[in-house]
């Protein structure tokens, strides 16, 4: 099978030495991409930017802001089986990023942000036979949130994770979920390493696949 993989936060420029970003190290998606390494697939993985080096064996694509992303995401998306957005993509990008570093010279600075475009929803038309796989990052309400964004954005499955805990979520090695399926499955994953999620995502992926 072919994937392609998204992973890490996107930048959005306020000026030359400022951006708006998220809390994504970029653990969660490495993770997916190096457990479809592992069992034999191909794999491209559309990176923000992120401390990690990319899984061995996995093709990597560097980019740095949404719109990066989304060009990123279409360029491949027609060479693949399968797509998995674990990336944090921005939702807001500054509506003007100054070409200068913005003096501080005034006591308080108004942004005005305007919408980045949604990834699944531009490719959304060109899915396909595709298996496209969302995360929902949620801090309230998640598996009502989940269902909401899983029709919305034309998913096969959404993993939703409570991005409020600290053990779990943004960062850390670990996670927990619950997976909702376009079937109208609906299962808890407890608590595991993000390791080890990557592999029960892979084991869907696959049952999905080949049956
Ligand atoms: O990187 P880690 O530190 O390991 O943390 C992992 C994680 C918390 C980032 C990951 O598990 C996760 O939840 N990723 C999705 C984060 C997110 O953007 O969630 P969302 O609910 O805002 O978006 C829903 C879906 O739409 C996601 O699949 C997202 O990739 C996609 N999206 C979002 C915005 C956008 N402009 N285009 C998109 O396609």
């Amino acid at each position: 099978m072919k994937l392609l993989v998204t992973a890490g936060p996107t930048r959005e420029a306020i000026d030359p030495v400022r951006y708006i970003s998220n809390r994504s190290s970029g653990k969660m998606g490495y993770a997916v991409a190096a457990a479809a390494v592992a069992r034999g697939h191909a794999v491209r993985l559309i990176s923000g930017p992120v401390s990690l080096g990319p899984p061995e064996g996995a093709h990597a694509v560097q980019v740095i802001t949404a719109a990066e992303m989304l060009r990123a995401v279409e360029e491949n998306l027609s060479w693949c089986d399968v797509l998995v957005m674990c990336a944090a993509v921005a939702d807001w990008r500054p509506v003007r990023p100054q070409p200068e570093k913005i003096k501080k010279n005034s006591r308080s600075l108004a942004i005005e942000f305007e919408p980045t475009r949604d990834i699944l929803g531009a490719v959304a038309s060109r899915k396909g036979p595709r298996l496209f796989v969302g995360f929902a990052a949620e801090t309230s309400a998640l598996v009502e949130h989940a269902a909401v964004k899983l029709a919305a954005k034309n998913l096969d499955y959404i993993v939703a994770n409570d991005v409020s805990r600290s053990d779990a979520g943004f960062e850390v090695d670990a996670n927990a979920a619950w997976v909702l399926g376009s079937d109208g499955s609906r299962t808890e994953w407890p608590l595991m390493t993000k390791q080890a999620m990557a592999g029960k995502i892979m084991d869907l992926v696959e049952k999905a696949a080949y049956g």
